[in-house]
């Protein structure tokens, strides 16, 4: 069965345009709509920059839209805010701004580290500019943005530093060239096994340029004296948070173990992180928070693993081919012998990828719902969506998952270098990859009900307390 779909639309470029042409008419439907409703209750209301936006601007813009940030502008105060309104306008409209694309209204909305901005912020932001984009009482200004270091952990407002730092050996990368790769073993130290609770990847400085992704395994010395494969450790791929791993399971590192460090690098940088520049002793870092040693025994915790899942299975000669200026979809479909919890989803490609999507099929029922919608999906943010533990979808026995990527290699994708290309399967940047990284606790029956009934009496609670 062929599941490589070259899609058949050649006018897709025609559609982006005509609905890139809709946007301000949408635009001005929503302001009109939201200065209607304002006008209702305060005639005189006019939303401002010290008033109302600049609060939502410091709090989901600034971190990046800095001196010295990953945002190509500053957004540091309303003088420099003012000329750009215009454009933020379109972007956050468009949801293309906060970098978070996960789509609205499909599947699980509960995730943790959600950048997007709710519906409220972004009718707001889009009536200010509508209105002139003013700056209000001169006397107010909004509370100043706060952000964490880009060189700090991000869990380390929850857990402090890291329990343990797994660093790879420096390298150097030069300014440009071919993508490179090291693969090298470092110790962990590890004396028993341990339940990570926290664990985030992070290039040092300049590498995060660079640093296309990094992906680690664990080993551990067996009682013959050989190191033997454990599991995957953790992936990480440009812009991406770190996992929090749910309360009540473990994902073990083992004792007496050592991390295999698969790394990427992409000279020069790729995409709006570009530097351009000779990097020095590059070096990424594992950072692990683990829960108090004796864990494993007092909660007797379910196991969670996090495991690549391809998209090529029954995909004929197992190759990936993109058509100069033509699409492709893939697909691939994994069952489980127990029941599951789905944890996290996280897909991976590359320059063309566009979109992705997780969904599960309930053989009993026929039925397919959808779990998780990324449109415009881009290499440049690898999110993995962690599912707020409460709302991480519960798979029964033999229930499908299906997960599907999207690949647009014509000229209106704006991550194509080069859409004349032929696009195959392969690891380097302008190649194709398609599979996902998705986080699983493994139940048995037990569990199972346990969770769902659990689920069920929150639900009913909820409906009895409105
Ligand atoms: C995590 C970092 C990050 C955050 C948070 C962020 N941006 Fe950006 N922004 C970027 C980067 C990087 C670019 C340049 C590349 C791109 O367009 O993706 C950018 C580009 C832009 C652009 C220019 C787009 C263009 O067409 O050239 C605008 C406007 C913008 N951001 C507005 C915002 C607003 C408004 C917010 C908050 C609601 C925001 N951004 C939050 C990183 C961020």
């Amino acid at each position: 069965m062929r599941l490589a779909v070259f899609l058949p639309y050649t006018d897709r470029g025609q559609l982006h345009e005509y609905l890139k042409s809709l946007l301000p008419l949408a635009t001005l439907a929503l302001a009109g709509f939201h200065t209607g409703v304002l006008a209702q209750g305060d005639a005189a209301h006019q939303v401002t920059y010290n008033g109302e936006v600049g609060k939502i601007i410091n709090e989901n813009c600034v971190v990046c839209h800095r001196e010295g940030g990953i945002g190509p502008m500053q957004f540091e105060s309303y003088e420099q805010v003012r000329p750009w309104a215009p454009l933020i306008q379109l972007r956050v409209a468009s949801k293309e701004m906060p970098p978070y694309a996960y789509d609205h209204g499909i599947g699980v909305q509960e995730l943790k580290g959600d950048w997007r901005l709710q519906q409220e912020d972004i009718d707001t932001i889009v009536a200010w500019v509508d209105q002139g984009a003013p700056l209000g009482d001169a006397d107010n200004p909004p509370p100043p943005a706060v952000f964490p270091d880009p060189d700090a952990w991000t869990f380390a407002t929850l857990y402090g530093e890291p329990d343990l730092i797994v660093p790879s050996v420096p390298m150097d990368i030069p300014a440009n060239g071919n993508d490179m790769w090291s693969k090298h073993y470092m110790p962990t130290g590890t004396t028993q096994d341990l339940c990570i609770k926290a664990i985030q990847v992070k290039p040092q400085g300049d590498a995060r340029a660079v640093v296309h992704h990094a992906n680690s395994s664990v080993d551990f010395l067996n009682e013959n004296g050989e190191y033997e494969r454990y599991s995957e450790l953790t992936e990480y791929a440009m812009g991406k948070w770190g996992e929090l791993v749910p309360d009540g399971v473990c994902r073990t590192l083992p004792a007496n173990s050592r991390v295999e460090w698969r790394i990427h690098f992409f000279p020069g940088g790729v995409g709006a992180t570009a530097q351009g520049k000779m990097i020095k002793d590059n070096v990424v870092e594992i950072g692990m928070w683990f829960h108090e040693p004796d864990y494993a025994e007092k909660v007797n915790p379910y196991k969670q693993d996090l495991k690549r899942y391809s998209m090529r299975e029954g995909y004929e000669g197992g190759t990936l081919v993109i058509p100069p200026h033509g699409y492709t979809m893939t697909q691939g479909f994994h069952t489980f012998d127990h029941p599951v919890r789905i944890d996290s989803f996280q897909p991976h490609g590359h320059l063309r990828m566009n979109a992705a999507s997780l969904e599960v099929f309930y053989p009993e029922t026929g039925r397919t719902e959808q779990l998780s919608q990324i449109s415009n999906w881009s290499a440049t943010w690898h999110h993995s969506h962690l599912y707020e533990s409460d709302f991480a979808p519960l798979l029964p026995t033999g229930a499908m998952l299906i997960i599907k990527q999207w690949y647009d290699n014509t000229a209106n994708n704006p991550n194509n270098p080069d859409p004349d290309q032929w696009v195959v399967d392969g690891s380097r940047t302008g190649d194709e990859m398609s599979h996902a990284w998705i986080a699983v606790t493994h139940l048995d029956d037990e569990g199972f009900e346990k969770l769902v009934a659990e689920r069920k009496q929150r639900e009913e609670r909820s409906v009895v307390g409105q």
